[in-house]
Protein backbone atom coordinates (compact mmCIF):
# COMPACT_ATOMS: atom_id res chain seq x y z
CA UNK A 1 0.00 0.00 0.00
CA UNK A 2 1.17 3.41 -0.56
CA UNK A 3 -0.92 6.68 -0.19
CA UNK A 4 -2.96 8.06 -3.02
CA UNK A 5 -1.03 11.79 -2.52
CA UNK A 6 2.73 10.21 -2.61
CA UNK A 7 2.25 7.88 -5.17
CA UNK A 8 0.30 11.11 -7.45
CA UNK A 9 3.79 12.62 -6.27
CA UNK A 10 5.65 10.18 -7.97
CA UNK A 11 3.91 9.46 -10.92
CA UNK A 12 4.33 13.35 -11.70
CA UNK A 13 7.88 13.17 -11.19
CA UNK A 14 8.46 14.65 -8.02
CA UNK A 15 11.40 14.01 -6.10
CA UNK A 16 9.53 12.76 -2.66
CA UNK A 17 12.99 12.61 -0.96
CA UNK A 18 14.23 15.98 -1.32
CA UNK A 19 14.35 18.78 2.01
CA UNK A 20 11.62 20.32 0.09
CA UNK A 21 7.79 20.75 0.49
CA UNK A 22 5.79 20.49 -2.47
CA UNK A 23 1.82 20.40 -2.36
CA UNK A 24 0.15 17.79 -4.13
CA UNK A 25 -3.82 18.25 -4.45
CA UNK A 26 -5.83 15.14 -5.93
CA UNK A 27 -9.34 15.83 -7.11
CA UNK A 28 -10.92 12.14 -7.06
CA UNK A 29 -14.36 11.03 -7.63
CA UNK A 30 -15.22 10.66 -3.61
CA UNK A 31 -12.45 12.41 -2.40
CA UNK A 32 -9.92 15.12 -2.75
CA UNK A 33 -6.57 14.41 -1.05
CA UNK A 34 -4.41 17.71 0.21
CA UNK A 35 -0.95 16.74 1.07
CA UNK A 36 2.18 18.14 1.80
CA UNK A 37 5.45 15.97 1.09
CA UNK A 38 9.13 16.58 2.37
CA UNK A 39 11.70 14.39 2.93
CA UNK A 40 9.89 11.12 1.68
CA UNK A 41 7.03 11.26 4.27
CA UNK A 42 3.67 12.85 4.11
CA UNK A 43 3.95 15.79 6.50
CA UNK A 44 0.38 17.07 6.33
CA UNK A 45 -2.45 15.56 4.88
CA UNK A 46 -6.01 16.33 4.30
CA UNK A 47 -8.90 14.04 3.17
CA UNK A 48 -12.46 16.16 1.77
CA UNK A 49 -15.32 14.45 0.82
CA UNK A 50 -15.78 16.76 -2.23
CA UNK A 51 -14.68 15.94 -5.80
CA UNK A 52 -15.71 15.19 -9.00
CA UNK A 53 -18.71 13.22 -8.59
CA UNK A 54 -20.13 16.24 -6.32
CA UNK A 55 -19.56 18.37 -9.57
CA UNK A 56 -21.85 15.96 -11.75
CA UNK A 57 -24.41 15.50 -8.87
CA UNK A 58 -24.11 19.79 -8.65
CA UNK A 59 -24.59 20.08 -12.53
CA UNK A 60 -28.13 17.10 -11.98
CA UNK A 61 -29.45 19.24 -9.29
CA UNK A 62 -28.55 22.56 -11.12
CA UNK A 63 -30.33 21.01 -14.49
CA UNK A 64 -33.66 20.58 -12.18
CA UNK A 65 -33.84 23.83 -10.35
CA UNK A 66 -33.01 25.84 -13.00
CA UNK A 67 -34.05 24.02 -16.41
CA UNK A 68 -36.79 22.07 -15.34
CA UNK A 69 -35.04 18.80 -16.62
CA UNK A 70 -34.32 15.25 -15.33
CA UNK A 71 -30.69 14.17 -16.72
CA UNK A 72 -29.23 11.10 -15.65
CA UNK A 73 -25.50 11.12 -14.04
CA UNK A 74 -24.26 9.50 -17.36
CA UNK A 75 -25.58 12.97 -19.12
CA UNK A 76 -24.46 15.36 -15.92
CA UNK A 77 -21.16 13.55 -16.21
CA UNK A 78 -20.94 14.48 -19.83
CA UNK A 79 -21.98 18.38 -19.35
CA UNK A 80 -18.73 18.85 -16.80
CA UNK A 81 -16.41 16.82 -19.07
CA UNK A 82 -17.78 19.02 -22.49
CA UNK A 83 -18.28 22.61 -20.78
CA UNK A 84 -17.27 21.62 -17.23
CA UNK A 85 -15.30 24.97 -16.19
CA UNK A 86 -14.45 26.55 -12.37
CA UNK A 87 -14.58 30.23 -14.11
CA UNK A 88 -16.67 32.30 -16.11
CA UNK A 89 -13.86 33.49 -18.24
CA UNK A 90 -12.02 31.07 -19.95
CA UNK A 91 -9.17 31.67 -23.00
CA UNK A 92 -10.43 28.76 -24.91
CA UNK A 93 -14.06 28.64 -24.60
CA UNK A 94 -15.94 25.22 -25.01
CA UNK A 95 -19.49 25.62 -27.54
CA UNK A 96 -22.72 25.52 -25.58
CA UNK A 97 -23.38 21.50 -24.86
CA UNK A 98 -27.18 20.55 -26.31
CA UNK A 99 -29.28 18.71 -23.13
CA UNK A 100 -32.13 17.11 -24.22
CA UNK A 101 -34.48 15.40 -21.81
CA UNK A 102 -37.87 15.32 -20.38
CA UNK A 103 -39.51 18.28 -18.67
CA UNK A 104 -39.83 17.61 -15.03
CA UNK A 105 -43.80 18.56 -15.00
CA UNK A 106 -44.78 18.14 -18.35
CA UNK A 107 -42.42 15.54 -19.35
CA UNK A 108 -41.94 16.81 -22.98
CA UNK A 109 -39.50 16.47 -24.52
CA UNK A 110 -36.73 19.75 -24.02
CA UNK A 111 -33.29 21.01 -25.73
CA UNK A 112 -31.52 23.26 -23.43
CA UNK A 113 -28.29 24.84 -24.42
CA UNK A 114 -25.90 24.86 -21.86
CA UNK A 115 -23.15 27.08 -21.24
CA UNK A 116 -19.54 26.37 -19.48
CA UNK A 117 -20.35 30.06 -17.80
CA UNK A 118 -23.48 28.16 -16.43
CA UNK A 119 -21.39 25.35 -14.80
CA UNK A 120 -18.99 27.50 -13.62
CA UNK A 121 -21.45 29.19 -11.07
CA UNK A 122 -23.33 25.84 -10.26
CA UNK A 123 -19.99 24.48 -9.33
CA UNK A 124 -18.86 27.44 -7.40
CA UNK A 125 -20.06 26.26 -3.68
CA UNK A 126 -18.04 22.82 -3.94
CA UNK A 127 -15.07 24.63 -6.13
CA UNK A 128 -15.23 27.18 -2.54
CA UNK A 129 -15.08 24.26 -0.22
CA UNK A 130 -11.85 22.67 -1.86
CA UNK A 131 -10.50 26.16 -1.47
CA UNK A 132 -11.00 26.79 1.94
CA UNK A 133 -9.41 23.04 2.60
CA UNK A 134 -6.60 24.18 0.51
CA UNK A 135 -5.95 27.38 2.66
CA UNK A 136 -6.40 25.49 6.20
CA UNK A 137 -3.26 22.78 5.05
CA UNK A 138 -1.07 25.72 4.01
CA UNK A 139 -1.85 27.10 7.60
CA UNK A 140 -0.92 23.68 8.70
CA UNK A 141 1.97 23.70 6.53
CA UNK A 142 5.60 24.57 9.04
CA UNK A 143 7.26 27.89 7.48
CA UNK A 144 9.64 26.64 5.53
CA UNK A 145 7.63 24.38 3.37
CA UNK A 146 5.26 27.00 2.75
CA UNK A 147 7.72 28.72 1.43
CA UNK A 148 8.99 26.07 -1.20
CA UNK A 149 4.93 25.58 -2.15
CA UNK A 150 4.56 29.27 -2.39
CA UNK A 151 7.84 29.45 -4.94
CA UNK A 152 7.12 26.39 -6.62
CA UNK A 153 3.49 26.15 -6.34
CA UNK A 154 1.01 23.61 -5.38
CA UNK A 155 0.35 20.23 -8.48
CA UNK A 156 -3.06 19.51 -8.77
CA UNK A 157 -3.86 15.69 -10.32
CA UNK A 158 -6.55 13.42 -10.58
CA UNK A 159 -9.76 13.69 -12.93
CA UNK A 160 -11.04 16.62 -11.28
CA UNK A 161 -7.85 18.64 -11.85
CA UNK A 162 -8.60 18.75 -15.74
CA UNK A 163 -11.67 21.11 -14.50
CA UNK A 164 -11.19 23.99 -17.19
CA UNK A 165 -10.00 27.34 -15.51
CA UNK A 166 -9.22 25.25 -11.55
CA UNK A 167 -5.57 25.96 -12.14
CA UNK A 168 -6.25 29.58 -12.60
CA UNK A 169 -9.14 29.78 -10.41
CA UNK A 170 -7.14 28.58 -7.48
CA UNK A 171 -4.01 30.61 -8.52
CA UNK A 172 -5.89 33.71 -8.65
CA UNK A 173 -7.23 32.60 -4.53
CA UNK A 174 -4.55 31.13 -3.00
CA UNK A 175 -1.66 33.75 -4.86
CA UNK A 176 0.51 30.43 -5.98
CA UNK A 177 1.36 28.95 -9.06
CA UNK A 178 -0.85 26.45 -9.55
CA UNK A 179 0.32 23.43 -12.44
CA UNK A 180 -1.79 20.56 -13.57
CA UNK A 181 -0.09 17.39 -13.74
CA UNK A 182 0.33 15.96 -16.98
CA UNK A 183 -2.16 13.00 -17.56
CA UNK A 184 -3.71 13.63 -14.16
CA UNK A 185 -6.11 10.93 -14.77
CA UNK A 186 -3.32 8.28 -14.24
CA UNK A 187 -0.40 10.10 -12.22
CA UNK A 188 -1.89 7.90 -9.47
CA UNK A 189 -1.09 4.32 -10.91
CA UNK A 190 2.16 5.71 -12.42
CA UNK A 191 3.36 6.33 -9.33
CA UNK A 192 2.33 3.06 -7.74
CA UNK A 193 3.94 1.36 -10.66
CA UNK A 194 7.33 3.27 -10.29
CA UNK A 195 7.21 2.59 -6.57
CA UNK A 196 6.28 -1.01 -6.87
CA UNK A 197 9.50 -1.09 -9.71
CA UNK A 198 12.04 0.17 -7.21
CA UNK A 199 10.78 -1.68 -4.17
CA UNK A 200 14.09 -1.63 -2.72
CA UNK A 201 14.68 2.25 -3.12
CA UNK A 202 11.04 3.16 -2.16
CA UNK A 203 10.50 0.28 0.58
CA UNK A 204 9.69 3.60 3.36
CA UNK A 205 6.72 4.66 1.18
CA UNK A 206 5.09 0.94 1.26
CA UNK A 207 2.85 -0.02 3.89
N1 LIG B 1 -12.20 16.18 -18.35
C1 LIG B 1 -12.68 16.13 -17.11
N2 LIG B 1 -13.17 17.25 -16.50
C2 LIG B 1 -13.65 17.21 -15.26
N3 LIG B 1 -13.71 16.10 -14.50
C3 LIG B 1 -13.25 14.95 -15.04
C4 LIG B 1 -12.71 14.90 -16.36
N4 LIG B 1 -12.33 13.62 -16.62
C5 LIG B 1 -12.63 12.91 -15.52
N5 LIG B 1 -13.17 13.68 -14.56
C6 LIG B 1 -13.66 13.28 -13.23
O1 LIG B 1 -12.60 12.81 -12.44
C7 LIG B 1 -13.12 11.89 -11.47
C8 LIG B 1 -12.28 10.64 -11.45
O2 LIG B 1 -10.96 10.99 -11.16
P1 LIG B 1 -9.92 9.90 -10.60
O3 LIG B 1 -9.81 8.78 -11.54
O4 LIG B 1 -8.68 10.64 -10.24
O5 LIG B 1 -10.71 9.44 -9.29
P2 LIG B 1 -10.49 8.13 -8.41
O6 LIG B 1 -9.05 8.00 -8.07
O7 LIG B 1 -11.15 6.98 -9.08
O8 LIG B 1 -11.35 8.54 -7.12
P3 LIG B 1 -10.92 8.66 -5.60
O9 LIG B 1 -9.52 9.21 -5.58
O10 LIG B 1 -11.92 9.57 -4.99
O11 LIG B 1 -11.01 7.27 -5.08
C9 LIG B 1 -14.55 11.59 -11.85
O12 LIG B 1 -15.44 12.33 -11.01
C10 LIG B 1 -14.62 12.11 -13.29
O13 LIG B 1 -15.91 12.54 -13.63
MG1 LIG C 1 -7.85 8.83 -6.74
Amino acid sequence: MIHEPMAAALGIGIDVEAPEGNMIVDIGGGTTEIAVIALGGIVCNKSLRIAGDDFTDDIQEYMRHQHNIKIGERTAEEIKIKVGAALPDIEDPPIDFIVRGPHQMTSLPMEIPVSYQEIAHCLDKSISKIEAAILSAMEQTPPELYKDIYNKGIWLTGGGALLRGLDRRLEAKHSIPVHVAEDPLHAVARGTGISLKNVDKFSFLLR
